[in-house]
């Protein structure tokens, strides 16, 4: 019937995540529709008679799409549901659209994210197929060796999982301070996944920070503090056709 639309894709058109995550939500019983909670997949709505509830929050479409990079500090989550009362990303940046991260930086770790309303900008930039690049600056403890850049480059196995090749390269080595700062592209998105490399090849984690997405850099940008994408980034990070999708 018209203006009748899967739960999940509609969810994910009014921003609240990825069409997958959407799922994911539903059948962890978080959603209701017309008051009665659905925790199957496979429910459609009416665009336009049917009330949807997220977290006991009308959600509706969202007419603007909105793109933002945050320089995230530490100390923060990027979980939209979070139950153990942390400080959440999207505490940093009052928008009245309801967005959310685009793929997972850990609480420890600071740098580049990407928040945004737009379920299939998400869909697209988290999609492994996609292979969008994201570089980090490590620290880990000692001097690293070429055998351990080798491996790091080649792959390692972070526990049922082979890394795929990554670009490794030493930036820094302090006799003084005992470490080593390595600047790390992957363009996969394993949790934790460059803790795990370096736990890997026997280093220990000091200080993790993403610098890049694609060629979206958080350089200028101080800590804690966040800006809109231009049109022509946005473009960029996904490839895609995003222009004609807004005709
Ligand atoms: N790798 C990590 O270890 N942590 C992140 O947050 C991202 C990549």
């Amino acid at each position: 019937m018209e203006n009748e639309i899967r739960l999940q894709k509609f969810m994910a058109e009014c921003g609240v995540a990825s069409r997958r995550k959407c799922e994911e939500l539903i059948l962890a019983g978080k959603v209701k529709v017309n008051g009665k909670v659905v925790d199957q997949l496979g429910t459609k709505i009416n665009v336009n008679k049917d009330k949807v509830e997220f977290e006991n929050k009308q959600i509706k479409l969202e007419e603007k799409k909105v793109y933002i990079l945050l320089n995230k500090p530490i100390g923060y989550v990027t979980t939209v549901d979070e139950q153990f009362g942390r400080d959440k990303v999207t505490d940093l940046i009052k928008v009245k659209e309801r967005i959310v991260p685009v793929g997972r930086l850990d609480m420890y770790t600071s740098g580049a994210l990407i928040l945004s309303n737009d379920g299939d900008f998400i869909y697209k930039i988290t999609h492994p197929k996609h292979e969008i690049n994201k570089t980090y600056t490590v620290t880990i403890k000692g001097f690293v060796t070429k055998d351990e850049v080798e491996k790091l480059r080649k792959g390692v196995d972070i526990g049922e999982y082979v890394t795929k090749p990554a670009k490794v390269k030493i930036l820094k080595t302090d006799e003084e301070k005992n470490i080593s700062r390595l600047e790390i592209v992957i363009h996969e998105g394993k949790n934790r996944q460059v803790r795990r490399m370096c736990e890997a090849v026997g280093r220990k984690v000091l200080a993790l920070h993403r610098s890049k997405i694609g060629e979206i850099s958080v350089k200028n940008l101080e800590l804690g503090k966040w800006r809109y994408l231009s049109e022509i980034e946005v473009k960029k990070v996904c490839g895609s056709n995003l222009e004609n999708k807004r005709k």
